[in-house]
C-alpha cells in the first residue's frame, strides 16, 4: 500500500505535470495570436490590438521573453495621442475585411483630429483601463527575479516607457477628470472594457439614438450563440455614441459639454490608482525627478478620495456615478470591488468587501461551478449567466482580484482564486468568459489575455506557496 507521504508526492507530481501542460498550451495560444511586435486579442473575434488586452498580455509574456513583453507595450504606445491618450484599438491593416465592426474605415475620421497620431494604422479615439504601468512594473520585477541580461533590457524599456506612461495618466487625471474628483469619466461603455454590464443600462437607456445606417454584427459570427454578446439595441447605442464622438471631432471639451453618456467608472478609476502606485515605483527605478513623484503621489491620494465617496454601505460595494444625472449607479457588479484594487483601504472596509465577495451574490453562491465571482451579482434582476458582462466569470477580472488580494495580504483567498481559475481554464480552455454555473466556455476561444493570466498564475506558484507558509 502507498504511504500517505508517497500519495502526496504523486499528487504533487500530477499537479505539476498538468501545470506544465497548461503552460505549454497557453504559450501556444500567445504564439498563434502573435503579430511580431504585438498580439491579436483573439484570432477571429478581435483581430486588432486592444489597449488593456495588450497590458495583460505583456504580464504573461514577461514569463516567456522580457524583450517581447516590452515590445507589446511599446508598440501600443507608439500610437499615443498628443493629449496622452492611449487608444483602445490600434487597427491591424492585415485583418481580413469584414472581420470586425466598427473597423478602421469607421474610425478613419478620428485621424483628422489634431491630437491623433500619424495614420495608418488607424486608431479608435476611445481608451480603456490603464493596466499598462502595472504591466511595465511586472516586466521589471520578472526581469529582476530572473537576473542576467534581461535586467538591463528591462531598465532601458522602463526609461523609454516611463514618460509615455506619465503622459497617459496625466491625460486621465485632467481631461477625464476636469472636476478633480479623483474619478475617471468614460464616454462609452467600450471604455470600461465591461461593455454590456448592467452598470451602463440606465445611462444607455437615456441615449436617444438618431438615424443610423444599417451595420453588420460580425461579432456574432464568432460565438456559439448570439446570447453571449450584447444585444442589437445595445449595439445601436454603442454605434450612435461613436457617431457623436466623431461629430465632436474627438475634442475632449466638446464631448464633455455635449455628450449624453458621461459616467465616473469606479473600476477604471481604481485601476488608475493601482497603476499610479506602479508608476511611482517605476519613477524610483529610473530615478525620475521628485517633481514627478509628488504629482503621482497626489494622483493616488485624489483617486482614493474619489473612490471613498462612491462607497455604498448598503450594498457594501463601490458604485459608479452618472455625471449627467448626478446619481450613483445602483448595480451589484464585480466592479464594486474597486477599493480592493486601488488598495490603501482600512481593515474595516476590507472586511466588508470580503463579506460581499463571500456572499451568495458572488463567490459564495453554492451553485457555482467554481468559487469565482460572476461579473454581475447573481441576485441582480439583470443577471444573465450567458451574456458577456451580465453574469459570466472572466479570468482576467479574477486575475485583477487575485493580484489585489495578494497586495492586501489575503493570501489564502488569493490562492483559492488562482486554483479555481486554473481548474476552470484547464477544463474549458482559454475562453474569453465562462458560465458561472455550468462552467461552459463562452465568447471567443483562444483569447490572448486568458492565456497570459494563466501563464502568470502558473509562474506565481512558488510565490504563492512562500506567502502561504509565512501567513
Ligand atoms: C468589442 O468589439 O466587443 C469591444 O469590446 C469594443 O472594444
Amino acid at each position: 500500500m502507498m504511504s500517505s507521504k508517497n500519495k502526496r508526492v504523486v499528487r504533487m507530481e500530477t499537479t505539476l505535470g498538468a501545470e506544465v501542460q497548461l503552460a505549454a498550451r497557453a504559450r501556444q495560444v500567445l504564439c498563434q495570436n502573435d503579430m511580431g511586435d504585438w498580439t491579436r486579442a483573439a484570432p477571429n473575434l478581435y483581430p486588432h490590438q486592444w489597449s488593456w488586452d495588450s497590458a495583460f498580455i505583456a504580464i504573461g509574456l514577461a514569463h516567456l521573453s522580457i524583450r517581447r513583453a516590452a515590445k507589446e507595450l511599446l508598440s501600443l504606445f507608439k500610437h499615443q495621442w498628443r493629449t496622452g491618450k492611449i487608444p483602445h484599438i490600434v487597427f491591424n491593416s492585415e485583418a481580413p475585411s469584414g472581420s470586425y465592426f466598427p473597423g478602421p474605415e469607421h474610425w478613419a475620421c478620428a485621424a483628422a483630429s489634431p491630437d491623433a497620431p500619424p495614420a495608418p494604422p488607424y486608431t479608435s479615439c476611445l481608451c480603456q483601463p490603464p493596466v499598462h504601468a502595472i504591466a511595465a512594473l511586472h516586466i521589471w520585477e520578472v526581469a529582476e527575479s530572473t537576473g542576467g541580461e534581461g535586467v538591463d533590457e528591462a531598465r532601458a524599456f522602463l526609461r523609454e516607457i516611463y514618460p509615455k506612461l506619465l503622459l497617459w495618466h496625466g491625460y486621465l487625471m485632467t481631461h477625464r477628470d476636469p472636476e478633480g474628483s479623483g474619478l475617471v469619466t468614460i464616454y462609452h461603455p467600450w471604455e470600461s472594457g465591461t461593455d454590456n454590464s448592467p452598470r451602463w443600462d440606465a445611462a444607455l437607456a437615456a441615449v436617444e439614438v438618431g438615424d443610423l445606417p444599417p451595420y453588420p454584427r460580425y461579432d456574432l459570427r464568432h460565438v456559439a450563440n448570439p446570447s453571449e454578446r450584447p444585444t442589437d439595441a445595445d449595439y445601436d447605442r454603442y454605434i450612435w455614441l461613436v457617431k457623436l464622438i466623431k461629430r465632436a471631432a474627438c475634442d475632449e471639451a466638446t464631448i464633455y459639454s455635449t455628450h449624453p453618456f458621461l459616467v465616473k467608472d469606479v473600476l477604471f478609476s481604481a485601476i488608475l490608482v493601482a497603476a499610479n502606485e506602479a508608476l511611482l515605483q517605476l519613477a524610483q527605478v529610473i530615478d525620475a525627478p521628485d517633481r514627478d513623484r509628488n504629482i503621482i503621489a497626489g494622483w493616488i491620494e485624489r483617486g482614493r478620495g474619489g473612490l471613498e465617496a462612491c462607497w455604498d454601505s448598503h450594498r457594501q460595494l463601490c458604485l459608479d456615478y452618472n455625471v449627467r444625472t448626478g446619481k450613483p449607479v445602483r448595480a451589484r457588479t464585480v466592479a464594486g470591488f474597486a477599493p480592493l484594487i486601488s488598495g490603501g483601504l482600512s481593515s474595516e472596509r476590507l472586511e466588508k468587501l470580503l463579506q460581499t465577495f463571500d456572499s451568495s451574490d458572488f463567490a459564495g453562491n453554492p451553485k457555482l461551478r467554481w468559487p469565482l465571482p460572476p461579473s454581475t451579482g447573481s441576485s441582480e434582476r439583470t443577471f444573465d449567466s450567458h451574456s458577456y458582462w451580465r453574469g459570466p466569470v472572466w479570468p482576467v477580472a479574477n486575475w485583477l482580484l487575485w493580484w489585489s488580494l495578494v497586495r492586501v495580504g489575503e493570501f489564502e483567498r488569493a490562492a483559492q482564486i488562482r486554483q479555481a481559475s486554473l481548474d476552470q481554464i484547464t477544463q474549458g480552455g482559454f475562453a474569453e468568459y465562462f458560465d458561472p454555473f455550468s462552467g461552459v466556455p463562452l465568447g471567443s476561444i483562444d483569447q490572448s489575455w486568458t492565456a497570459a493570466v494563466a501563464l502568470d498564475w502558473l509562474a506565481a506558484r512558488k510565490l504563492q506557496s512562500v506567502n502561504m507558509d509565512a501567513a
